[in-house]
């Protein structure tokens, strides 16, 4: 599809990875970007760079998932809608309602008002959750669902959805299943990339890193601005009714991040091992294969250059340097 001269409706879009959807966006001559989001954990700061460009705005009457009328006023000027809206991981565990309510209820109303108003394509935020821990490696589309938790259980369901909605109506979509996403913009929240945040905390305080558990479990970490392309290139490409990961397909322990970290950081420190928090998954890294093949992606950025990023975001935002 040719996105270009398009409108777009990014839901989530004030949040971490969809705010770099956004930006991505602009660089595609699309006519308009739509930020629909109820900012409870997107933020102004996260689209002021976007906001700058006349061809983007925040909808004006609000923006829940959960207010189907609302939602509806939005949608039905839309060509394309990227629907990243979600509780994360941790606030499923603890509030499985709400997350069943949001991810669930919520992505079936984005279904329906996209098949009432006829979206030519819908890009939906799944996850890597899905496959649970690998039971093999890189995990392919077709691994099974080994997934037992709250998020990955929402995450299976509207996939399904997904499926259904495109099979009795005729919906256009494409769902991506994100491997472990950081970048500029994380906060403390995700399940496994927050490390990299508490890491450049403890150095900016002069202390040595920590991690929790003996830093073995490994994942296939993929730089954000990364995961906003592999969106477009979902949009762009011909794939309808299928899924992909969204990974870089590179293996990487907790012990070999927070080791790349002090490398960029030229700090001295050792890692200080403590016992482990909640780990929901060990292992997990993608086949980057099918993504390749049919959508035309691959990751430009890997984890060392990822990395000096998130560092140089942190220099910017905080003035302060790490030990
Ligand atoms: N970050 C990762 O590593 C990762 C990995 C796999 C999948 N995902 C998926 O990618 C998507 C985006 O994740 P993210 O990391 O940017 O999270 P995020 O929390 O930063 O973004 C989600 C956005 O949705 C908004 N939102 C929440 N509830 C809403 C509602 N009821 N109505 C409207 N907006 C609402 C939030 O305010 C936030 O801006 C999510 O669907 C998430 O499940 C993320």
């Amino acid at each position: 599809m040719d996105i270009r001269g398009k409108k777009a409706l990014v839901i989530g879009g004030a949040g971490f990875i969809g705010s770099h959807v956004v930006e991505e966006l602009l660089k595609h001559d699309v006519a308009e970007v739509i930020i629909y989001d109820n900012f409870t954990r997107g933020s102004e700061d996260n689209i002021a760079t976007a906001l700058n460009d006349p061809r983007v705005r925040v909808f004006h009457l609000g923006g829940d998932i959960l207010h189907s009328d609302i939602l509806e006023e939005a949608i039905k000027d839309a060509d394309l809608v990227f629907h990243l809206a979600a509780l994360w991981l941790l606030h499923c565990y603890d509030y499985p309602r709400s997350a069943f309510h949001v991810n669930v209820e919520g992505t079936f109303n984005v279904l329906e008002l996209c098949v009432k108003h006829n979206v030519e394509k819908l890009i939906y935020s799944s996850s890597a959750s899905v496959y649970g821990d690998a039971i093999k490696s890189p995990m392919k589309e077709d691994h099974p669902f080994n997934n037992n938790n709250f998020y990955g259980a929402t995450k299976i369901a509207c996939e399904q959805f997904c499926r259904a909605f495109h099979h009795r109506y005729g919906l256009d979509y494409v769902g991506l299943r994100y491997m472990n996403v950081y970048g500029a913009r994380q906060d403390y929240k995700g399940a496994y990339i927050a490390v990299i945040m508490k890491i450049l905390d403890r150095l900016q305080e002069g202390m040595p890193p920590v991690v929790h558990g003996d830093g073995k479990q490994s994942y296939d970490f993929i730089y954000v601005s990364d995961v906003a392309k592999a969106n477009v290139c979902a949009a762009i490409s011909d794939a309808t009714d299928d899924f992909y990961n969204v990974g870089r397909g590179v293996k990487t322990t907790i012990k070999e991040l927070a080791e790349t970290i002090l490398k960029i950081t030229d700090s001295k420190h050792e890692i200080e091992y403590q016992p482990a928090d909640r780990v929901f998954v060990t292992s997990r890294v993608g086949s980057t294969r099918k993504a390749e093949k049919e959508l035309n992606f691959t990751a430009d950025i890997d984890l060392e250059e990822g990395l000096r990023r998130v560092v140089q975001w942190r220099l910017e935002r905080d003035g302060r340097g790490f030990e």
